[in-house]
C-alpha cells in the first residue's frame, strides 16, 4: 500500500517521479503528491486528494524542472483523505514520504518530538518528519538524523526523506517493500516501493535488508548502504533490472481488467511452453527433490482462493495432505509443524504483508518454503527457498483476474511434477493437451461474451448475489463473489452448494440472484440445490454443461460451457465467466473498474 518514488541526478526528477507514481497508482489512489527542489524556485510541495490526474492538473502550469524529487500515492491508514494528510510532509528543507504504520506515533508525539513542532496533518507519518527534523539539528549528517529517527519508530514501514539543503535522499525500511535503482551512465539514482516504477530508468536494482540506510546523493557515483550505526553495510541484494515487463498500456481495451481477462488464453499457452517444454521445468523438479508429507498453503484474497484449488490438486493428484490458510489468521494461530512439512506461499505481488509474515514464521521453524509468485525479485521471491513464477505478466487492474488463473495452473503443474506426470511422455502430452484445450475454450467463451453482457445488464441492480459451487467448483464460487464485491460494490457471497440450506437460503426471494456452478462433478446433487432456490423464487443463473435440458428449464439464465476434456481445470474456465459477469455488472453500474474504491492492489500493511 502507498507508492513511493524518489530521484536524484539529472534534471528529470519530477518527470521520473510522476511517471513512477503513475505506475504505482495501483498501490493506493486516495491522494498523490510530490516535493521537489525546483531549479528556479527552491523547494516545492504539491499534493492533492483523489487520483494522480488531480495532482497532474494542479501541476499543469507549474515549472517542475528539478534534479531532486520524492513523491507518493496514498492509501489512507492514519488520518482521513485530505490534502493536508497527503504525502509528502514538509518541514523547512526536509520532506518525507512513508508507507506503513508507526505503531507508537502517539507516544513519540508526546514524549520525543520537540514540543514546538507544528503538526499540519493527522498522520502518523508526520511524526517521523518531526523526529528527523529534531535530530537533524543535533546530528553531523542527514543520514545520522534519519537513523536516529528510525530507531524510535515501531511497526513496519518504509520511509524516504529528502533534504533540499544538503541535496540528498535517505531511505530505510522495516518489513515493507523498498528498492533502489541506479543508472551508472548518467549517475541517476532512484528509490521506489516497487522496481516496476524504475523500468526503463535504472539498469541496476538494489533491495536493502531491513534497517539498512540507503543514501542517494549527487556526489557519489553509487548508492551507499549503512547500518544504523552508520557503518557501511553490504546487507542488500543486487540484480540487473528486469526489462522483460510486459506491455502495460490498455491497447484497444477500455479497462486493464478486460485486457487482462482477454490475455488468459495466450498466457496459458506460454505457461505450457515454459514449464512443460522450457527452462522453467527445472524449478518444478527442485520442489520434487524434497520428501513432502504435507503442504501448508498460505495466501490472501484471490491468491487464497487459488490456493484452495491447489489444495484440491495436491490431494487429488498426489494424495498429499494439503490445507490452505489465510495468512492474516495463520500468523497468529500458533500453527503446529511436522517433519516433512512444506509450505507454499501464493501471491501476485510477492509483497502482501500478512503473506510475508507467515512465510517468515514458517522459515523460522525450518520448514522449506516455496512460492507461486508473479513478481520476480519481490520480497516473497527473495525469501523463499524455491519460486515457481506464475508468469502472468504485469497485472494492473486492482481486481485480480489472470493471476488467479496462472496461480491455479502453476499449482497444477507443481502437482504434475510431484506426481511424476511430467516424467512420463504420454501423461505429459495429456496434460499439455488439457492446458491447450482450456486456452481454446476460454478463447471461445470470450468470443461469445455478448450473452454474458446481456445477463449482466439484466441483473446488475438486484438485491444480492449468492455464488454456489460444489467440490472443485467451491473455490471459484468464493472467488466469483469476491470479484463482484470488489468492483460492482454489491453484496455477494460464495457458498458451498450443499451449505445453502444451513442459513443463506433465508436470503432467497425474487430479488436475490443465485449464480450456480453446475459442473459435471456431482451434477445431480447440484441440480437439487438449484431446485431448492427455485422453489423460493430466487433468480437462477446457471453455468452448466451444454444441452442439459433439465438445468436450462429450471434456470432463468443459462450459460452453457463445454466441460469435456477439461476435468480438474474446468473451475478455471468457469471462473472466467465469473470475471466477465463481474466486469460487465460493474460497467453497467458505472464504477471505476480498474481502481475500485477503498482497495489497493498490494496490501503492505496488516
Ligand atoms: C489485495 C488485492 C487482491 C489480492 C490480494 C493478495 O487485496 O486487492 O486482488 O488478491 O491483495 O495479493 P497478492 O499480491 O498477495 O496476490
Amino acid at each position: 500500500m502507498c507508492g513511493i518514488v524518489g530521484h536524484i541526478g539529472s534534471d528529470i526528477s519530477s518527470d521520473v517521479v510522476l511517471e513512477g507514481l503513475k505506475r504505482l497508482e495501483y498501490r493506493g489512489y486516495d491522494s498523490a503528491g510530490i516535493s521537489f527542489l525546483s531549479n528556479k524556485n527552491g523547494l516545492q510541495l504539491y499534493k492533492k486528494t483523489g487520483k494522480l490526474e488531480n495532482l497532474l492538473e494542479v501541476l499543469k502550469d507549474v515549472e517542475t524542472t528539478s534534479n531532486l524529487c520524492i513523491g507518493h500515492t496514498r492509501w489512507a491508514t492514519h488520518g482521513g483523505v485530505t490534502d493536508q494528510n497527503s504525502h509528502p510532509h514538509r518541514h523547512g528543507n526536509i520532506s518525507i514520504v512513508h508507507n506503513g504504520i508507526i505503531e507508537n506515533a502517539d507516544e513519540l508525539k508526546s514524549e520525543v518530538v520537540d514540543k514546538d513542532f507544528e503538526f499540519k496533518s493527522e498522520t502518523d507519518s508526520e511524526v517521523f518528519l518531526a523526529l528527523v527534523s529534531k535530530y537533524n539539528s543535533q546530528s553531523s549528517s542527514f543520514k545520522e538524523a534519519v537513523a536516529e529517527a528510525f530507531k524510535h519508530v515501531k511497526g513496519n514501514s518504509a520511509f524516504v526523506a529528502m533534504n533540499a539543503e544538503t541535496k540528498e535522499i535517505v531511505a530505510i525500511k522495516r518489513s515493507a517493500p523498498l528498492a533502489c535503482g541506479l543508472n551508472p551512465k548518467n549517475n541517476d539514482k532512484f528509490v521506489s516501493s516497487d522496481p516496476y516504477a524504475l523500468v526503463g530508468y535504472a539498469s541496476e536494482i538494489y533491495f536493502p535488508d531491513d534497517e539498512v540506510l540507503c543514501h542517494l546523493s549527487h556526489d557519489e557515483k553509487i548508492i551507499k548502504f549503512y547500518d544504523l550505526n552508520l557503518k557501511e553495510s553490504e546487507k542488500f541484494q543486487h540484480q540487473k533490472a528486469d526489462t522483460s515487463s510486459s506491455s502495460t498500456d490498455k491497447g484497444e481495451f477500455e479497462h486493464y481488467m478486460l485486457k487482462e481477462i482477454y490475455e488468459q488464453p495466450k498466457l496459458i499457452q506460454e505457461l505450457v511452453q515454459d514449464y512443460i517444454h522450457g527452462k522453467a521445468a527445472r524449478h518444478l523438479a527442485k520442489v520434487k527433490s524434497k520428501e513432502i508429507d504435507r503442504f501448508l498453503i498460505n495466501a490472501c484474497g484471490t491468491a487464497y482462493y487459488a490456493g484452495l484449488l491447489v489444495v484440491d490438486y495436491l490431494e487429488l493428484i498426489n494424495k498429499i495432505q494439503a490445507s490452505a490458510y489465510l495468512s492474516s489468521e495463520f500468523r497468529y494461530r500458533n500453527p503446529l509443524f511436522q517433519k516433512n512439512d512444506a509450505a507454499l506461499f501464493i501471491s501476485q505481488s510477492g509483497e502482501t504483508a500478512d503473506t510475508l509474515a507467515a512465510a517468515e514464521l514458517v522459515k523460522e521453524n525450518n520448514i522449506p518454503i516455496y512460492s507461486l509468485v508473479n513478481v520476480r525479485g519481490s520480497t516473497l521471491y527473495r525469501l523463499c527457498d524455491q519460486n515457481l513464477l506464475i508468469k502472468a505478466g504485469t497485472e494492473i487492474g486492482v481486481a485480480s483476474t489472470k493471476a488467479f488463473t496462472q496461480m491455479a495452473l502453476t499449482g497444477r503443474l507443481m502437482a504434475a511434477s510431484l506426481g511424476g506426470e511430467l516424467d512420463d511422455e504420454s501423461k505429459k502430452k495429456n496434460l499439455e493437451k488439457k492446458f491447450l484445450l482450456l486456452s481454446e475454450r476460454i478463447n471461445d467463451l470470450i468470443s461469445g461474451v455478448e450473452k454474458i453482457k446481456e445477463i449482466a445488464e439484466s441483473l446488475y441492480n438486484k438485491k444480492g448475489y449468492l455464488f454456489t459451487g460444489r467440490g472443485i467448483y467451491y473455490p471459484v464460487a468464493l472467488e466469483g463473489a469476491l470479484k463482484l464485491k470488489e468492483i460492482a460494490y454489491v453484496h455477494a457471497e460464495g457458498y458451498a452448494s450443499g451449505e445453502l440450506k444451513h442459513g443463506p437460503i433465508a436470503l432467497i426471494d425474487e430479488e436475490m440472484v443465485n449464480i450456480a456452478v453446475a459442473g459435471p462433478e456431482l451434477l445431480e446433487k447440484t441440480i437439487s440445490n438449484i431446485q431448492e432456490v427455485k422453489a423460493r423464487k430466487g433468480i437462477i443463473v446457471t453455468i452448466g454443461p451444454e444441452n442439459n435440458k433439465e438445468l436450462m428449464k429450471i434456470s432463468d439464465y443459462y450459460i452453457p460451457l463445454n466441460f469435456n476434456g477439461l476435468d480438474e481445470l474446468s473451475p478455471i474456465y468457469v471462473n472466467v465467466v465469473h470475471q466477465l459477469l463481474s466486469y460487465y455488472m460493474a460497467k453497467f453500474k458505472g464504477n471505476d473498474i480498474d481502481q475500485p474504491r477503498n482497495l489497493a492492489k498490494s496490501v503492505t500493511v496488516e
